[in-house]
């Protein structure tokens, strides 16, 4: 399964707003419609964020190739500009758009560095993919027999280059036939565990079990979870991250029942430049979202929301961060400086 298709002169991006109901892909030619992409969540996932921002970086010197070099950088600052502001949290997107302009500063800063920028956008997304099975082959490791995993929101092949982070360890467990069952909550107030999560695992043949964000004490006090996997948006240099919002709440439970707790992250994802997790920026999102539900409203007009995307996870409750170059433990900030620093 895959999201994002790259078609030399544009790009497509398959509409996570309407799966699971329906299956439609996007074409984009325009950097600012990729932009708008990003933020409205036809794309969303801090690795796929990453790769759509790198692809819409080529469309736009695709765009610009007509300009004197002068103008034509003048133009891609700009352009990263806008695209740097569609969303504040996943630190994906800064990441490649930071080494889309190395590469065009590596190539002169000119129109001729455009096939340079596009093989460039080609391997961003291609070694995504690669840390991603990386991950699923440290992941599974410490995946045990008969697993009963639970997951939140969605880290799986829509939410990165493809095969996924958190769903790429449960479907290199899956393989090794050391799956019972994954509980996925249903992440609100958007869903994405609920839409994507479980019609991924649905689609790939994985036992899944839909739950409400509400539910997964209940099922840990009733010893029916062995371990949490899930997702990360940005890790600061101490292992504190930020991810989709009710993940704290998910390691806090997971914490009090003895439950081992992970993130799985590419090295794209981690932040060593903030030194603990206080520093990350937080996305809060329109109230519509929580007053309605898919379109229809759920509370009164004129009532006060509180909507952030994300919450931060103190390091403290993490039993490992599985990574492409291997699983790290405590002490986190040291043993993440020696393998990324
Ligand atoms: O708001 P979203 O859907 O972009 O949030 C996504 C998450 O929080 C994911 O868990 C995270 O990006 C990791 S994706 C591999």
């Amino acid at each position: 399964m895959e999201a994002i298709k790259w078609q030399g002169n544009s790009l497509l991006l398959l509409d996570q707003t309407r799966l699971p109901v329906t299956e439609y892909w996007l074409r984009y030619t325009d950097f600012r419609q990729v932009a708008g992409a990003i933020k409205t969540m036809v794309v969303r996932g801090a690795p796929a964020i990453g790769v759509s921002a790198a692809y819409a970086y080529v469309l736009a010197a695709r765009e610009f190739s007509g300009l004197s070099d002068e103008d034509f950088f003048q133009k891609m600052t700009e352009a990263k500009a806008t695209l740097s502001a569609s969303r504040p949290t996943a630190v994906n997107l800064f990441w490649a758009l930071d080494r889309m302009e190395a590469c065009l500063a590596a190539n002169g800063k000119s129109p001729a560095a455009l096939e340079a920028l596009e093989r460039e956008a080609m391997a961003i997304h291609r070694q995504d993919v690669e840390m991603n099975l990386q991950m699923g082959r440290f992941g599974s490791a410490v995946v045990p027999e008969h697993a009963h995993i639970l997951t939140h929101c969605n880290a799986g092949a829509l939410a990165t280059g493809g095969y996924g982070t958190a769903l790429g360890v449960i479907r290199a467990a899956h393989q090794q036939g050391k799956v019972s069952m994954v509980y996925a909550d249903e992440t609100r107030p958007l869903l994405q565990g609920a839409r994507l999560t479980a019609y991924e695992l649905v689609q790939d043949g994985i036992p899944t079990t839909l739950i409400a964000d509400n539910m997964a004490a209940s099922l840990m006090g009733a010893g029916k979870i062995d371990m949490v996997v899930l997702g990360c948006d940005r890790m600061a240099a101490n292992g504190d991250f930020a991810n989709k919002i009710g993940t704290y709440s998910v390691a806090v439970n997971a914490h009090f029942h003895g439950v081992p707790f992970y993130t799985a992250l590419p090295s794209s994802t981690i932040d060593l430049r903030l030194p603990d997790g206080s520093h990350i920026p937080i996305e809060e999102r329109a109230g519509g979202e929580l007053t309605h539900l898919a379109g229809v409203q759920t509370a009164p007009l004129g009532v006060r929301t509180y909507n952030p995307a994300f919450d931060v996870t103190p390091h403290e409750l993490l039993t490992g961060i599985i990574t492409e170059k291997g699983v790290v433990y405590p002490p986190f900030r040291e043993n993440l400086q020696k393998l990324f620093g």
